[in-house]
Formats: structure tokens, C-alpha cells, sequence
């Protein structure tokens, strides 16, 4: 078993002491959207940490998933006796109900993920968001064994918090295709657990960041591209602020909450490290010993919502926080790329020149 990676991925899940609510044990999980960036870090982690665990994904591997990310997994004897790999869609019944049904948990992290493709084409963003959602909603209604359903959703949906930070109760109010998309999914998990009494949970991540993250979204993209020396396109005034969390501490926060959170009840996962882009992406350049001329100041994202701010107070009185400093973080993100240029430059095909061509463009060109 190769013991380095099992370490950086096991420690964020590690038991909670200080839990006020006493774990739940799922011995049987489908993790939907398991090939993608954030969901592959969980099937890792939980995996390698509860021995007595299997796990079934299900994926649809579209441009963003990527079967890369479970490697680990397969090639080590023991993690791949209790996995399972399927291609499907969340929002096909037939794929869905005999999966929902050997299940006693369903975590479903499966969506088209990035806002600036939502601007562009926003459909599949409303399938998987929303058909897709209710399709696994009504497998996990009709199951013979009632699975406990997660709901992987985002800070996003609160919109732009100009000021403080939301509470889980504050009001919805997405602005971006995706976000609104998300908001969705949520609105149609409440329904099932006041109409239909499923057991069912929420977790609101803020923006993720970490390895095996496919370079379209801004640290993977302006990382990547300052290895190869490429311009780095920074929407407007770039003061825009964020609230990172590392993509360990995320998987470990899902699987916190579908152990320990109440029935019914939605938690912010914030990272507690919020910054400006600006500051951010000096700090990758820092690493990366590249200069700060590779930045070009391009046209705004329509619609950019300016600032993400959570409160963490509920998930930290259920006994959850997370663990690593943006620092860290970023530093071993980008050394991750710098050692794994093979992994990345293989995300750039299929449609990745046209995408990028058609997002950056005649920004770029217009910025000189
Ligand atoms: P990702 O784009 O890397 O992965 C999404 C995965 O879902 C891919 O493997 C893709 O193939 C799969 N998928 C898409 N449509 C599907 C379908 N119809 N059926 C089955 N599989 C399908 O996304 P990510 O960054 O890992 O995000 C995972 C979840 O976390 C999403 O629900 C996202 O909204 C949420 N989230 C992400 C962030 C972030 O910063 N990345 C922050 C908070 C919440
Ligand atoms: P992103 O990683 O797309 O996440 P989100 O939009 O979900 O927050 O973007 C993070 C921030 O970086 C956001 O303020 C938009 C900005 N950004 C750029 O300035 N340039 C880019 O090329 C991208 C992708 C994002």
C-alpha cells in the first residue's frame, strides 16, 4: 500500500472526540459524482479510513470527471476488494433505483460544477442539479431500507454576502445558473423530508481547492498555467473575496455530517481562510517563483458575485472544524501540479481548446 498517499488523505477524516452527536455507522455507501475532484477525495478518505466500508460510484464522467482520481484506489488490493465503479447518470431511474436500493447511505457530490460554464450553457447544470436530484430523491423515498440521503451543495447559494457571514438559516439567494441550480436540489431534499419523511442531510462548502482539481476554476487554472507561462486572466478589479476550503477538510466535513448531523438539518462547511483574488494569486506565484507580469486584469464574469462568507458556528458545536491553514494548503497544491504534470495535461482534451477559446478569447485579446 503506498503509505504517503493514504497519509495525506486519511488524517482530515480521522474520529471526532468532541462530537456532541454519536456517529452513525454506513456500511454500504453510493457516492454519486465520485470521479469528480472533491467526491474522489472522499471515496479515498473514507476508504482507506473505515475498513468495514464499500463504496459504489456512480458517474457520469463527463469533462470534469475523471476515473484518474480513484487510481489510488484500484491499486491497492485491499481498497479495491470493497469498491465498485459504475458509468451512469444520476438522473436515469433504471441506473439509479437498484443502486439507491443496496445502499444504507447515499452522498451524492454529482453536478456540473463550474459558475463560468453555467453562464455559457446552463442546461446540463439544470438536469443534474434538479431532475437529477429528484431522481435520487425518489429512489432513496421508495428503497426498502430508507438510506440516509447527503446533499453536497455550496455556499453559492446565498448569494453575495456583502457583509458578516450567513447563517444556515439566512435566505436563499443565488445569482449564477449553477448556484440557482444548487438552490434547487436543496429546496427539492426539504420537500422529501417534510412530504415524505426521508432522512436527509445538507452540507454548504465554500470554494474547494487542493490536488486532482481540473484546471478550469481559478487556483488550478492560474497554477497551471504559470508552469507553462501562459497569460492568467483575472476578472476585474480581482478584489473579489473567497473563503477557501481544503479540498481534505471538505470530504471530511461530509462524512462528519452524514455520521453525526440531525436529521432534516443543513450545515455550513466554511474553511475560515477568506482573501482577496488578488492575494491569493500572489501567493501561487510566490510558490511557483513566477512573476505577477503573467496576470492580465481581463472583463468581469457577469453577474460575479463580489464576497462568499459563512458562519461556522453550528458544525463547530456539532464538533467539526477544519484542519489546514490556506498556506499550507496552497503550498502543497502547488508542488501537487508541479509533480503531477501527466495528470493535468491529460484534463486539457476533448473540448478544452474550444471551451477556452470561446471563455478567454476575445477577453484575453481585448485585455492586449
Ligand atoms: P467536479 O465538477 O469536479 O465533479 C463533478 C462530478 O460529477 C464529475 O465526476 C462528473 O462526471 C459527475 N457528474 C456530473 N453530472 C453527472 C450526472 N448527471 N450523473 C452522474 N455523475 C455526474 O465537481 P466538484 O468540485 O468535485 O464538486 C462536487 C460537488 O461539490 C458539487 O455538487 C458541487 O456543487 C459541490 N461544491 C463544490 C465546491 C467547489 O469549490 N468545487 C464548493 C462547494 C460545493
Ligand atoms: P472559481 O474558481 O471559478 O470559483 P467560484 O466562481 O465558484 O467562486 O472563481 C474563484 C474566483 O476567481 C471568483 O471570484 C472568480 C475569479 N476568477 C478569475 O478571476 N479568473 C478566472 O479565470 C476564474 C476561473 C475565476
Amino acid at each position: 500500500m503506498p503509505v504517503a498517499w493514504r497519509r495525506l488523505w486519511c488524517d482530515p477524516v480521522a474520529d471526532r472526540p468532541d462530537s456532541t452527536v454519536p456517529a452513525r455507522a454506513f456500511r454500504s455507501l453510493l457516492v454519486t459524482g465520485g470521479a469528480g475532484f472533491i467526491g474522489s477525495a472522499y471515496v479515498r478518505d473514507v476508504l482507506a479510513r473505515r475498513d468495514g466500508t464499500r463504496i459504489t460510484v456512480l458517474d457520469k464522467l463527463t469533462y470534469a470527471g475523471n476515473e484518474a482520481n480513484l487510481a489510488p484506489v484500484r491499486a491497492d488490493d485491499e481498497l479495491a476488494e470493497r469498491f465498485r465503479f459504475i458509468r451512469g447518470d444520476i438522473a436515469d431511474p433504471d441506473v439509479v433505483r437498484p443502486l439507491v436500493a443496496e445502499a444504507d447511505a447515499v452522498v451524492n457530490f454529482a453536478a456540473e460544477s463550474h459558475v463560468d460554464r453555467s453562464i455559457l450553457d446552463p442546461e446540463a447544470f439544470l438536469v443534474t442539479g434538479v431532475i437529477g436530484v429528484h431522481v435520487l430523491l425518489e429512489a432513496c423515498r421508495t428503497a426498502p431500507a430508507a438510506p440516509r440521503f447527503l446533499q453536497v451543495s455550496t455556499d453559492e447559494v446565498y448569494g453575495s454576502v456583502d457583509e458578516g457571514h450567513a447563517r444556515e438559516d439566512a435566505p436563499l439567494a443565488p445569482r449564477s445558473p449553477y448556484a440557482a441550480a444548487k438552490a434547487a436540489g436543496e429546496l427539492l431534499v426539504h420537500s422529501y423530508v417534510i412530504t415524505h419523511g426521508i432522512d436527509a442531510v445538507i452540507t454548504r462548502g465554500s470554494n474547494t481547492y487542493g490536488p486532482y482539481h481540473h484546471p478550469e476554476k481559478l487556483i488550478p487554472l492560474f497554477i497551471t498555467n504559470a508552469i507553462d507561462d501562459r497569460p492568467l486572466p483575472l476578472y476585474g478589479d480581482g478584489l473579489q473575496r473567497r473563503d477557501w476550503l481544503y479540498v481534505g477538510d471538505h470530504a471530511a466535513g461530509v462524512d462528519y455530517v452524514l455520521r453525526h448531523g440531525a436529521s432534516g438539518d443543513t450545515y455550513n462547511l466554511p474553511g475560515g481562510t477568506e482573501q482577496t483574488n488578488v492575494d491569493t494569486v500572489r501567493m501561487l506565484l510566490e510558490r511557483l517563483g513566477k512573476p505577477w507580469s503573467l496576470v492580465r486584469r481581463v472583463e468581469d464574469r457577469p453577474g460575479h458575485d463580489r464576497r462568499y462568507a459563512m458562519d461556522g458556528s453550528k458544525i463547530a458545536a456539532l464538533g467539526w472544524s477544519p484542519r489546514m491553514s490556506f498556506g499550507q494548503g496552497l503550498a502543497e497544491t502547488v508542488d501537487w501540479y508541479l509533480a503531477n504534470e501527466a495528470w493535468w495535461r491529460a484534463t486539457r482534451s476533448g473540448d478544452w481548446d474550444a471551451y477556452y477559446e470561446r471563455q478567454y478569447g476575445p477577453r484575453l485579446r481585448s485585455a492586449g
